[in-house]
């Protein structure tokens, strides 16, 4: 049987979705300042709706990850390459699911989430975190600001990360002339 030289389907499409999920995400939330006054609460909650479901499909990604191996990096790569690859992606995969996380557990302590239910995509009730609601409002308020701390660095790291994935994936493709994004390109050939 010929070596496996690129990630499943089911891992491409993963790949592919989430990355377009959150690219689509950041932006909805950071040009927020610049919508009209009544587009602000329609983008925080579509907001708010793409993340659970990026949190959805990153655990799903995990589980296939666990369960399907991945192809082998390609022999040229040294140790530290090798090392520095496999750290980055561990990264990824954190943030991936820190990202969303951490926005819903500032969502849940936010002080008006009991008055304040957040609906999926405006089609049925999601719930917030019930411990975290029922923390005593002056505490709660304190997790509020860390809880939204966390969301934002997170997201710094984020774009580091990106950055140095995208730029080592270059560096295979076009300077070690690696067969590099056809290993994750929908419908490329190994
Ligand atoms: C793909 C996952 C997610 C990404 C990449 C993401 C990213 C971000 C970023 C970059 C910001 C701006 C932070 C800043 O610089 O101040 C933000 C704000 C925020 N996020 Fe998320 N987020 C995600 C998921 C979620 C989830 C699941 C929730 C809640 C259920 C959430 C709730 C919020 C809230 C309430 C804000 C503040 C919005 C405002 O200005 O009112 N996020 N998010």
């Amino acid at each position: 049987m010929l070596p496996q030289t690129r990630y499943t389907r089911t891992a491409i499409a993963l790949h592919w979705v989430i990355a377009l999920l959150m690219a689509v995400n950041i932006a909805l939330i950071l040009l927020v300042d610049r919508y009209p006054d009544d587009w602000v609460r329609p983008a925080v909650d579509t907001h708010k709706s793409i993340g659970i479901t990026v949190l959805g499909l990153v655990i799903l990604r995990i589980l296939w990850r666990f369960t399907h191996r991945p192809p082998a990096m390609p022999g040229l790569y040294g140790a530290f390459e090798r090392f520095a690859a496999h750290a980055a992606h561990g990264v990824l995969y954190l943030l991936m699911v820190l990202l969303p996380l951490s926005g819903w557990m500032h969502d849940s302590a936010w002080k008006d989430a009991g008055t304040h239910p957040m609906y999926l995509f405006g089609l049925f009730e999601w719930p917030r975190i019930g411990w975290i609601m029922a923390i005593e409002p002056t505490l709660k308020e304190t997790w509020h600001t860390v809880l939204g701390g966390v969301h934002a660095w997170a997201g710094y790291v984020l774009y580091a990360m990106f950055g140095l994935h995208v730029l080592g994936a270059l560096k295979h493709q076009f300077l070690d002339g690696e067969r590099e994004l056809q290993r994750m390109w929908p419908g490329a050939r190994g």
